[in-house]
């Protein structure tokens, strides 16, 4: 791995690699940060699908909301801008549990957590590493599964972010999506979404939102600028051109080679053998 920029591009906060897009005083005053009980956080690892849920979320309301920039994303004077939001906040972020403000959890409010294979979720990211100016090089797939790995990424390790999360599973103002689920039947999903929000949407109408979702649609309205390619959901990037490669459910098979497949798997059974996943 060429590992040029990284100096500049990544620092450490709390043992997690952050892009410099995340000022360290920001990470800092999260700690303090004044939630909303009406607040709604999306959460993910990075390359889950954020984009996708997040162009969901939205269609849902008719009432106005704004889905904001990544909580960690910026320097200090984000929390003033989204103080400054009159309108109910959908706030995405990348952050593991752990590092969430407390007021969050505090004030109850709904957290939706959305996550996918993590074999597909690294070779995502390995595309996004190498797209992504913000994000060190990497020269290759095999350089890149070694840092996967190891956790030493963006956002830190898959298997610690998971887990982080999943321990607060079952708490009431938290709902647990999979990609894969969305992949098979998304009205199924969006139909939870509603009723975990409390919004009332017809069948008629989640039909014609999950159309609207698909990802040749979503890929395209970036292409033809129907939606700001310039604001992404994404503390590691703004361009939304990014974000839109295969949305393929086992891309993984095309990139692991068998030995690469068994070393993923003794990780993840041993990491996450006290996981329900
Ligand atoms: P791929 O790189 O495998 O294509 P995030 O939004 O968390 O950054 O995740 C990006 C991943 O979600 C990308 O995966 C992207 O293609 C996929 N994605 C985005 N919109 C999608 C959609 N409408 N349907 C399916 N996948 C989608």
């Amino acid at each position: 791995m060429s590992s040029s920029g990284e100096a500049e591009l990544l620092h450490t906060f709390k043992g997690i690699p952050f892009t410099t897009r995340s000022s360290p005083e920001l990470l800092k005053s999260l700690e303090t940060f004044d939630a909303r009980e009406d607040d709604v956080l999306l959460v993910s690892y990075p390359k889950s699908g954020t984009h996708w849920l997040a162009g969901v979320i939205t269609k849902l309301y008719n009432t106005q909301v704004t889905i904001t920039s990544p909580i960690e994303f910026g320097d200090i004077s984000q929390l003033e801008e989204l103080n400054k939001l009159s309108s109910k906040r959908i706030i995405p972020t990348h952050l593991d549990y752990n590092m969430l403000p407390p007021n969050f959890k505090e004030k109850k409010c709904k957290m939706i957590y959305i996550s996918r294979n993590p074999k597909d979720t690294a070779v995502s990211m390995f595309h996004y590493y190498r797209d992504n100016p913000n994000l060190p090089t990497v020269e290759t797939w095999t350089a890149f599964f070694d840092l996967f790995l190891k956790g030493s990424v963006v956002c830190g390790s898959w298997f610690d972010h998971f887990l982080s999360w999943e321990e607060h599973e079952d708490e009431k103002n938290i709902l647990f999506l999979f990609y894969e689920d969305m992949k098979k039947d998304l009205p199924k999903v969006v139909k939870e979404i509603t009723l975990f929000l409390n919004l009332n949407v017809s069948d008629n109408d989640i039909q014609d939102i999950c159309k609207k979702s698909s990802f040749s649609e979503m890929k395209n309205d970036t292409e033809k600028e129907n939606s700001d390619p310039s604001h992404t959901v994404c503390a590691l990037t703004s361009n939304r051109r990014l974000i839109f490669r295969k949305g393929a459910v086992g891309d993984w098979k095309n990139y692991f080679t068998p030995k690469q497949n068994l070393r993923f798997q003794e990780i993840f059974n041993e990491k996450m053998k006290l996981s329900k996943m």
